[in-house]
């Protein structure tokens, strides 16, 4: 089956006067003064999905970042740049760290895209062509950019895991491991309990693959266990606006993915105006 793999599109809307707080108000100096807006454009979500529609897959699934700061406005121009995607296809999604950006915007998320992310209850389960993927949410409001998976989810995502015999895909928004395959960092925006994710996914060889975003110059990595290590795919962020001098550019992933588990990557770069496969194949680019 073709999975097509989204992720941190940072959808911006400008906020308004009454929303400039806290924490938000750094994150908006920071877009709209110091010009971190043009990193993410909307003309590169539009083109992306596009491309996505045209590749018409089976499955299609966001690992996170959909918004910027988490307003009201974003969710909504989020929700409908995507509706082409989600009115076609079966969509799996989950809440990146810039979802639920400030404790205020908890629930927004799910208001806006609960539909397709079990009503807000992780880990969940979605079968299809003879493989579960199984989403969980690690993101939480912090003042640096940390993640943790919560204690229920690591026990539940253990049973879930060990109930079903088919290939099982896992998709979370923060990586496990960095670009050489170590432990990921910096201590101010990883997965906190990286280590216990791990432990509980060794436990279970049905597990094969991790899908993440959060690190926006995309790369494919191998998580290490017992036999066979675990590929580990980021992306790349799907909405980095295209700037060729700084070899950044937006991504996504077609994977082909059978019931015995075997598993084919195809990456699609932006060049401007379309997405096209990656030259060279998959990761063949860099970051
Ligand atoms: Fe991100
Ligand atoms: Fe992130």
């Amino acid at each position: 089956m073709r999975v097509a793999h989204i992720t941190d599109l940072h959808v911006e809307a400008p906020p308004q006067f009454a929303q400039l707080l806290s924490k938000r108000a750094l994150g908006a100096v920071n877009l709209y003064l110091l010009g971190r807006s043009a990193h993410f454009t909307l003309r590169t979500v539009e083109a992306l999905v596009d491309a996505v529609v045209r590749s018409e897959p089976e499955l299609v699934v966001c690992t996170g970042d959909l918004t910027s700061t988490a307003t009201p406005q974003e969710f909504e121009r989020a929700a409908a740049l995507l509706a082409p995607i989600t009115d076609r296809f079966p969509f799996l999604v989950l809440p990146g760290n810039h979802d639920v950006y400030t404790t205020e915007s908890l629930g927004r998320f799910q208001q806006h895209f609960g539909a397709w992310s079990n009503g807000g209850v992780y880990p969940y389960v979605r079968s299809h062509g003879g493989v579960d993927f199984v989403a969980l949410d690690v993101s939480r409001p912090d003042f640096l950019s940390r993640g943790l998976t919560p204690r229920e989810q690591l026990d539940a995502l253990d049973a879930l895991l060990g109930g079903g015999t088919a290939p099982a895909v896992v998709l979370l928004h923060y990586p496990l491991r960095d670009r050489r395959g170590g432990p990921y960092g910096p201590f101010t925006r990883n997965l906190e309990n990286a280590v216990e994710l791990e432990a509980v996914l060794a436990r279970h060889p049905r597990v094969i693959a991790v899908l993440h975003g959060h690190e926006h110059h995309g790369y494919r990595t191998l998580i290490p266990r017992d036999g066979a290590p675990l590929p580990s795919l980021n992306p790349g962020a799907s909405g980095y606006a295209f700037l060729p001098e700084r070899r950044r550019t937006a991504h996504f992933n077609l994977y082909d993915i059978d019931p015995t588990g075997a598993l084919g990557v195809e990456r699609y770069a932006f060049d401007g105006s379309v997405f096209g496969p990656e030259a060279g194949g998959a990761y063949a680019t860099g970051g």
